[in-house]
């Protein structure tokens, strides 16, 4: 499948068609998220702020590297080598990205980031699909049930898309939300499976070696589809 993203060569006009995504998306998520994440720790508040990449700060884009550095930063390390934060902060600022901040607002003064997601629209082979770029807590807020409600929240989006006459007008539906993990992050694929991801057929996969063993590609993509009706 290709979108109107594909049928322009020049990259001013594919900058503007993903910026006018990246606004659909935006009011969906602004619309569908609520302004506090319930969480299994009834006293913790935490706080839903929806940016784009243009209005995020560089010192809370600093505290989301850093997040990704304590959840990951070891595995991608030994992925991509020792300068991969200067990598991921070039794609943390990808146009089109929309941010959604998780602050702790449980204490008056306080209004600490626990955690953020990101994500934008783009193609993905024949795919058009919402793209979690990023889900990450920072450690002391895990297994709350943040990152479920979160995921929660997020799977109602594409359908809502898909039913906005303007933006069909424009673009092709979306077939779903994807995501890449880690093969190695068990906790985070068992997490995706837990919310109904299947891996995507633009996935690498595990090969099967002659000796037997199982040799695992650093990387999966896994997808949920949007519900059919509107494909
Ligand atoms: C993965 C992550 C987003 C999950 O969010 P969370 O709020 O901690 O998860 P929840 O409390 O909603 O857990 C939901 C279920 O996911 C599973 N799960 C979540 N994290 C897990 C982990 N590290 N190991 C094993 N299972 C895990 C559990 O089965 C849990 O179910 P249960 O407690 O009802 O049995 C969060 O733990 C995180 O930020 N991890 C580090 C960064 C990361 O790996 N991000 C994903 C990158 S692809």
């Amino acid at each position: 499948m290709s979108t109107m993203l594909d049928t322009y060569q020049d990259s001013a006009t594919i900058k503007s068609l993903e910026r006018e995504q990246s606004t659909y998306l935006k009011a969906e998520l602004k619309a569908g998220f609520p302004r506090y994440i319930e969480t299994r720790n009834h006293e913790l508040k935490i706080k839903t702020n929806i940016i784009d990449v243009g209005s995020i700060s560089t010192n809370e884009l600093n505290a989301c590297l850093d997040l990704i550095d304590h959840n990951l930063g070891a595995i991608y390390a030994r992925l991509h080598g020792p300068t991969w934060k200067m990598d991921k902060i070039k794609e943390m600022k990808d146009s089109g990205l929309i941010y959604i901040l998780l602050k702790d607002n449980s204490t008056e003064v306080s209004s600490k980031l626990a955690g953020f997601l990101s994500m934008r629209i783009l193609v993905d082979g024949d795919l058009s699909v919402l793209y979690l770029y990023e889900i990450q807590l920072d450690k002391a807020y895990q297994n709350n049930k943040i990152g479920s409600q979160a995921m929660k929240h997020l799977s109602t989006i594409p359908d809502k898309i898909n039913m906005n006459r303007r933006y069909l007008s424009r673009f092709y539906p979306l077939d779903g939300i994807s995501l890449t993990v880690f093969s190695d992050n068990l906790g985070a694929l068992k997490f995706y499976q837990a919310q109904g991801y299947k891996f995507s057929k633009m996935s690498p996969r595990d090969k099967k070696l002659k000796d037997k063993t199982v040799e695992k590609p650093p990387y999966y993509i896994m997808i949920k589809y949007s519900s059919a009706a509107y494909l």
